[in-house]
């Protein structure tokens, strides 16, 4: 379970130029849920992402991840967190564009323990849920953007994650390819793990259980 108590995360914090990007947010996101949070640019909706993923740290306020207290963790620590419990599918694919499907799936891999063999066929295990295996050997630069979309999730599962966060998954596609993917989110869902999507459309937030709206750092709507 994640829980957020009374969040205030700051951008160039106590500078002249200071943005208070999270302004007390509480929220609890259950084990198994699939959530959107939804908001104007500029919201905090990204901020918001990284910091359940444990990408970016917070001025004040609490995060219990399955009654842990995040915010205390260190660097290494919190990395280690990211990876086994995190998967994130980051906006604009982020995909290694010279290298292989395959290699860009295995990207996380590096920093486990298991032999590049293991890596492997994880990897391909992988883009096969995702239905990308066939196209494991070519370039990412090279396939089509629902495909880069498919490898990016594959990417993200690879560590078989407790959950996944995905920012605007659908924003660089058509509405055809959105609704697959977010097909996809929700087969991945059925499994048991839970998926939280930032979004703008409707159309892809209404296939959520539950819509989260913020508005300039604050939460607006969280009908429970
Ligand atoms: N790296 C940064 N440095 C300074 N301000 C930032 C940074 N990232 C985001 N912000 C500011 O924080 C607020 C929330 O941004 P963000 O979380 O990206 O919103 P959203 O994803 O909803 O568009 C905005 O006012 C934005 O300008
Ligand atoms: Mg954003």
């Amino acid at each position: 379970m994640i829980e957020l108590k009374n969040i205030h995360k700051y951008y160039d914090y106590k500078k002249p130029n200071q943005v208070e990007a999270l302004k007390g947010i509480d929220l609890t996101i259950n084990d198994g849920e699939m959530v959107a949070i939804m908001g104007a640019s500029g919201a905090g909706k990204s901020t918001l992402l990284h910091i359940i993923g444990g990408l970016s740290r917070f001025e004040s306020g609490q995060y219990l991840y399955n009654d842990k207290d995040i915010s205390k963790y260190g660097d290494a620590k919190m990395c280690k967190f990211r990876n086994k419990q995190i998967g994130i599918v980051l906006q604009n694919f982020a995909l290694i564009d010279e290298y292989s499907v395959l290699f860009n799936a295995m990207t996380p891999l590096f920093f486990a323990k298991s032999s590049i063999i293991d890596r492997h066929k994880r990897a391909v295990e992988a883009l096969k849920t995702v239905g990308i295996d066939k196209l494991k050997h070519k370039s990412a630069s090279s396939i089509s953007g629902g495909e880069k979309q498919r490898c990016a999730i594959a990417r993200a599962i690879v560590n078989n994650p407790a959950v996944i966060l995905a920012d605007e998954p659908t924003g660089q596609l058509d509405s055809k390819t959105a609704k697959s993917i977010i097909e996809l989110f929700k087969t991945l869902n059925s499994t048991g793990i839970t998926v939280i999507i930032v979004t703008h459309d409707h159309n892809v937030a209404n296939e959520c259980e539950r819509i989260i709206t913020i508005g300039d750092g604050m939460i607006i709507d969280n009908p429970m």
